[in-house]
């Protein structure tokens, strides 16, 4: 089989969306659509592709920095057809003809349904038809907008007609292109070059290639494939969320192969990055952003959100948590209702309850802290019990601070721990305290006004208090 190269278009504004962002950096399911193609293409043909950026094109070149591939510019967005010419420079070799010994697989910036195995079944029907041109095609209950197949009687391909460009007859055509094509990179480029604007969009066609190359005696191939959704092509926001819906239904499925358990699964948001172990169970309404890891045998409960954090095994998320850029280890249980900002380890076997927030903060091993807190840029270590309502002072308004608390510590209910702070193992602090000083190991420390209690105070004050009240004195 011939060299694979692949070509991908990427440089239009996408106006349809209506958006200030180019149309490929839009997400989905926490991905910029690009991604989609660079990585399908670098599947394909790594080493050997080359993609077309133009409209936001800075922005498109650093999110496909670290990618292998080649990035042409396309100054003005003058049709699929001239975007593609823009790439041929990439292709060149020594000779400055290399391209034509190249089969090129072309690939939308817009389409991101599309999968290596349907691809993989376009270019086998290529091979097999010893076509010199090749496009994916797909029937659609709602063709509006797509280029439509027109075929002659006989069933064979004459040309792809664009939607603006049909007649009313054309229109009712329910055969799509799905802008994916195989093409034999001798007859590509120089066919490109022969492309005329001729058409409502004044605009240079890709699509028009396909009439050229009948023209010339050559071999078409229309592969219709079995799945018409990867044909989905985004230039509205309709199709935006459409795509979306699509592609995490793929992605819950994956995890769900892999032996995860989701109670609800068309309710869970999974962004495509996102690892979930065997067995771990996903409650109703949770959504897990970014490459969050969650291990076997963990629970997440509904309505909690959990982003680029990981969790060992044995983990339990309650309901209503917030958790980013944190780390919580086996057996711990946080939640409901907890809010971990980055930065965030809570130990094995820990626990962190309704109502606390931890931010840059190590809780250890088995420590607690359930109920009312902030721990802010604190290491607090083993087997600690945090009180309830208890904080750390960590910021003066100018610096952050931090609070260090030895293992064993025991601290009461309500109390403020002024950063920079430390308490030693095994020390106590008693309820209500602000703590501003350092407390030793196994030390007491009680930084609270003493209790007075006045007997038959209340008494005596309450008659008095009645008096001042009259009601004579109301009416005046
Ligand atoms: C295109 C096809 C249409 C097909 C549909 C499938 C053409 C003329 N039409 O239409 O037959 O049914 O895709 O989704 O090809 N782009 C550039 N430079 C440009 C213009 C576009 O790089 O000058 C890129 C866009 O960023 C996009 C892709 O090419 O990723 C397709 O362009 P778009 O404007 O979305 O074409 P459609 O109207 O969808
Ligand atoms: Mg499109």
């Amino acid at each position: 089989m011939k060299k694979l190269a692949v070509i991908v278009l990427a440089a239009g504004q996408g106006t349809r969306m209506r958006s200030k962002l180019a149309k490929v950096l839009h997400p989905v399911c926490g991905r910029p659509m690009a991604l989609y193609a660079a990585d399908l293409a670098e599947a394909l043909a790594g080493g050997r592709v080359a993609v077309v950026v133009g409209h936001q094109a800075e922005k498109v070149k650093d999110l496909l920095a670290d990618r292998k591939v080649e990035l042409v510019v396309q100054a003005r967005q003058l049709g699929t057809g001239h975007a593609v010419t823009q790439a041929q420079s990439v292709f060149q070799g020594r000779a400055g003809n290399a391209w034509s010994g190249l089969r090129f697989v072309i690939l939308s910036g817009d389409t991101p349904l599309l999968t290596e195995a349907t691809v993989r079944g376009l270019l086998a029907a290529h091979e097999r038809e010893r076509a010199t041109v090749s496009m994916l095609t797909a029937h659609l209950d709602r063709p509006a907008g797509y280029g439509r197949i027109v075929r002659g009687r006989d069933g064979a391909v004459w040309k792809i007609i664009e939607d603006k460009d049909a007649s009313p007859s054309e229109r009712r055509l329910t055969e799509v292109n799905a802008g994916m094509y195989v093409v034999e990179g001798e007859f590509l480029f120089p066919a490109l070059a022969a492309l005329k604007p001729a058409n409502v969009q004044k605009e240079y066609y890709l699509t028009d290639i396909v009439e050229a190359a009948i023209r010339q005696g050559k071999k078409v191939t229309a592969y219709i494939t079995s799945h018409p959704v990867e044909a989905l092509g985004i230039n509205t926001r309709a199709e935006l969320a459409e795509a979306e819906r699509v592609l995490r239904g793929r992605i819950r499925q994956r995890l769900m192969d892999a032996g995860a358990t989701f109670l609800a699964p068309e309710t869970s948001f999974v962004d495509a990055g996102v690892k979930i172990g065997r067995d771990s169970v996903i409650h109703p309404h949770v959504t897990l952003e970014g490459r969050t890891v969650i291990g076997e045998d963990c629970v997440v409960r509904s309505h909690s959100r959990l982003v680029e954090s990981v969790l060992a095994d044995g983990v339990t998320v309650l309901d209503g948590c917030v958790i980013e850029g944190s780390r919580l280890e086996g057996g711990c249980r946080v939640g409901p209702f907890a809010h971990l900002r980055p930065g965030t380890i809570v130990g094995r076997n820990a626990r962190v309850g309704n109502f606390v927030e931890l931010k840059k903060t190590e809780l250890g091993e088995g420590a607690k802290a359930n109920h009312l807190s902030y721990l802010g840029d604190a290491r607090i270590g083993r087997r600690v019990n945090v009180g309830a309502g208890t904080i750390t002072c960590n910021y003066d308004g100018v610096n952050k601070h931090q609070t260090v608390i030895g293992d064993d510590v025991f601290i009461g209910s309500d109390v403020s721990l002024v950063a920079p702070v430390k308490v030693g193992k095994g020390a106590m602090i008693a309820a209500g305290s602000v703590v501003t000083q350092d407390v030793a190991a196994e030390a007491l420390a009680l930084a609270r006004a003493r209790q007075v209690v006045k007997p038959g105070w209340v008494k005596g004050w309450r008659e008095k208090a009645k008096k001042a009240h009259s009601p004579s004195k109301e009416k005046r």
